[in-house]
């Protein structure tokens, strides 16, 4: 059993951020207490990356600096998410444990002097990072300041070396049983790939040309398995000593090398970080996205923001400034989603080592500054916000996500490579995004009967355990879009033989694909109906289902290219190509309209976001965040959180936390 939920503990919303004390010195920490009351910080990440002073040595603890900064802290009122720091191995742990470093698929063993340089597989890793948690958790596991636990630090890091080609194997032989299943699995057949033995059978490292797809999905459902293992050791270390909740903070939205489904089911909370990748309406749509998709995978649970960056995003290759105000709407935007509060990588913006640049709470210039100006006014909003604490966000409208389906457009020898499953979900999203209407993310085999509307967008893999779904779906009276190159292969990556998508998703939608026509880069074609595709378009015949839409261009013309089928008592359309945003933003619109899903708070104009969180007990609060150009009239005027006071008007930029009655 955890003790209370953050929330209770922290006695409202937690706003804070990564703490490394130890780059600085006395003075400093001073200030930091200081402006740390300021900003109404109550919640502080430390020791993400202690591990060399935490343990100088393979077995000598010292935690006398970190003794004094969670009591420090915790005179501060400023409760402590202690993590442990396995991201980061010491060098002494690399030179003791050579055999633990990374190796890349091209066989190159990287050396220490950045972080995230280990391999989840080496017994030696596994070891080591199992008793520096349980030491942890032995020393401050009952802390009157501990609040949480943070495991490791974004899972992120693959490796190909010589412990993972033997992990494998033995995942191998669990999944397949015997070498005769793996060689049909993988297709083997071909290319003389055939394995006689199990030592003959490597991860997928580099090769001349197209790798194994079925040897690379396999690695990643191991890997992700791998991870999922080595966190539970870790948790199962911090419970044996404490009682405090524990996580692992997720790197949301675009990577996935975990299944994130079933990771989630092993936190106490889900927790995950976002860095958006460009500014303006599309870094707040991407809050939105990684927000609705934390929230799902915890099942509508509450979350939290664990990272989200002060002034900075990246683009490319560079780091822009956020907009003035972004500070506050994006953590709104994310509170707005089911966050219980918002945290930031970091208070204080290092003067030295690898992250000098990246943006903090505190920046270089110091308190006098717009950056910590605005941390400290969100934080003032943020405590204003205590009563949401443990209420939840409600959907109508579910946006499938399969990690097999991401992983299977990831592998060697696809037939475009514009076949992009984070742009495909990101777009699905940001379409209704832009309806004004709050999303749930759904795993294709999930329970989809409470939403009106459903859409699945690149499910290129899809198990016939899915596929039936589906079809259930739609025969229950569910309004379903399914998008081009869906359910092309099966859960082995074998090809759906006889005509695309398998067959019990063919029956709902009335449809056979027969061929697929990738488009030339840059290509467009226009459909009957006046929009226009790119980068996709395919020959399908209609078995049942309605045209909505017919190709106008070359072999294809008038063969559908959008269709309807009425199937039991739902709907079940289909895409066949890449729309553009105008063509598919209107064919969402109908959808909704098909699905009788309206928006959050109808009559706002474009880019007024607004989300309402909802009390077991009935209370609720509506967000409204202003990312247009013009000001907004409210039809009724309300109390407003932030203020509180009643607003009639949101300005532009403005934000709005209005309680209804
Ligand atoms: C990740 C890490 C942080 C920091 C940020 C920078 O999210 O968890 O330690 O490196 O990226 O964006």
């Amino acid at each position: 059993m955890t003790s209370p939920r953050l929330p209770d503990r922290l006695g409202g919303l937690a706003f804070g951020g990564d703490y490394n004390p130890e780059q600085w010195d006395e003075p400093v920490w001073k200030e930091d207490d200081a402006l740390m009351r300021r900003a109404r910080v109550n919640l502080a990440t430390v020791g993400v990356f202690s591990w060399a002073l935490l343990e100088p040595e393979e077995g000598r603890y010292d935690f006398a600096w970190l003794d004094a900064h969670i009591e420090r802290l915790h005179a501060n009122g400023v409760a402590v998410d202690l993590a442990t720091p396995t991201a980061s191995p010491p060098p002494w742990f690399t030179l003791a444990h050579p055999d633990a470093l990374t190796v890349r698929p091209d066989g190159t063993r990287l050396v220490h002097g950045s972080r995230d340089t280990y391999c989840l597989t080496a017994p030696a890793y596994r070891t080591a990072a199992r008793r520096i948690a349980a030491a942890l958790a032995e020393r401050y596991g009952d802390h009157p300041a501990l609040a949480l636990w943070h495991v490791h630090n974004e899972y992120v890091t693959l490796c190909y070396c010589d412990h993972t080609a033997a992990a494998f194997r033995v995942w191998l032989r669990s999944r397949h049983g015997s070498l005769d299943t793996l060689n049909e699995a993988w297709g083997t057949a071909f290319w003389s790939q055939g394995y006689t033995s199990w030592e003959q059978v490597l991860p997928p490292r580099a090769t001349n040309w197209h790798r194994n797809p079925g040897q690379a999905l396999d690695f990643h459902r191991f890997w992700s398995d791998e991870v999922i293992a080595a966190y539970r050791e870790q948790r199962d270390a911090i419970r044996a000593h404490s009682d405090r909740p524990v996580t692992t903070n997720l790197m949301l939205p675009a990577y996935q090398n975990i299944d994130l489904w079933a990771l989630a089911r092993e936190l106490d909370v889900v927790s995950s970080d976002q860095y958006p990748g460009s500014p303006g309406v599309d870094a707040a749509a991407d809050v939105a996205f990684h927000a609705d998709r934390a929230r799902s995978l915890g099942g509508g649970r509450p979350w939290l923001l664990m990272e989200q960056g002060t002034s900075t995003v990246y683009d490319g290759d560079r780091i822009l400034a956020k907009d003035p105000g972004d500070i506050l709407r994006h953590t709104l935007g994310h509170i707005a989603r089911g966050s219980e509060g918002a945290l930031f990588f970091q208070w204080r913006q290092s003067r030295a080592g690898a992250e000098t640049w990246h943006s903090a709470m505190v920046p270089h210039a110091g308190p006098d500054s717009r950056i910590f100006r605005e941390v400290a006014q969100t934080g003032e909003a943020v405590a204003r916000l205590g009563e949401l604490a443990g209420s939840t966000v409600s959907a109508r409208v579910a946006v499938l996500h399969g990690p097999d389906a991401w992983w299977a457009l990831g592998v060697d020898g696809l037939p475009s490579a514009e076949l992009d499953y984070p742009a495909a979900l990101e777009r699905a999203h940001r379409a209704l995004w832009d309806s004004g209407v709050t999303v749930d993310f759904a795993h294709p085999d999930d329970e989809l009967g409470r939403y009106p509307l459903v859409i699945a967008p690149a499910l290129f893999l899809l198990s016939d355990r899915s596929a039936d779904n589906l079809r259930r779906y739609v025969a229950g009276g569910g309004t379903l879009l399914v998008q081009h190159a869906s359910g092309y292969v099966d859960d082995r990556l074998h090809a759906r033989l006889g005509g695309y998508p398998a067959a019990p998703l063919r029956e709902a939608l009335g449809i056979r694909v027969e061929e697929y026509r990738p488009l030339r880069r840059d290509e467009r074609i226009t459909l009957s109906d006046g929009t226009q595709g790119t980068a996709w378009s395919e020959s399908l015949h209609a078995e049942g289902a309605e045209t909505l839409a017919t190709y106008t261009h070359g072999m294809l013309t008038g063969s559908p290219a959008v269709t309807r089928h009425r199937f039991g008592t739902g709907q079940g359309w289909y895409l066949s190509t890449l729309l553009d945003d105008t063509g598919y933003g209107a064919l969402v619109a109908r959808l909704l309209d098909e699905a009788g899903v309206g928006a959050e708070a109808p009559g706002l104009p474009p880019h007024v976001e607004a989300v309402t969180r909802h009390a077991a007990d009935g209370r609720r609060w509506r967000f409204l965040i202003n990312h247009g150009t013009e000001p907004v009239a409210l039809s009724e005027p309300a109390h407003d959180l932030l203020t509180g006071g009643s607003l009639a008007e949101l300005p532009v930029g403005g934000c709005a936390v209005l309680r209804l009655t």
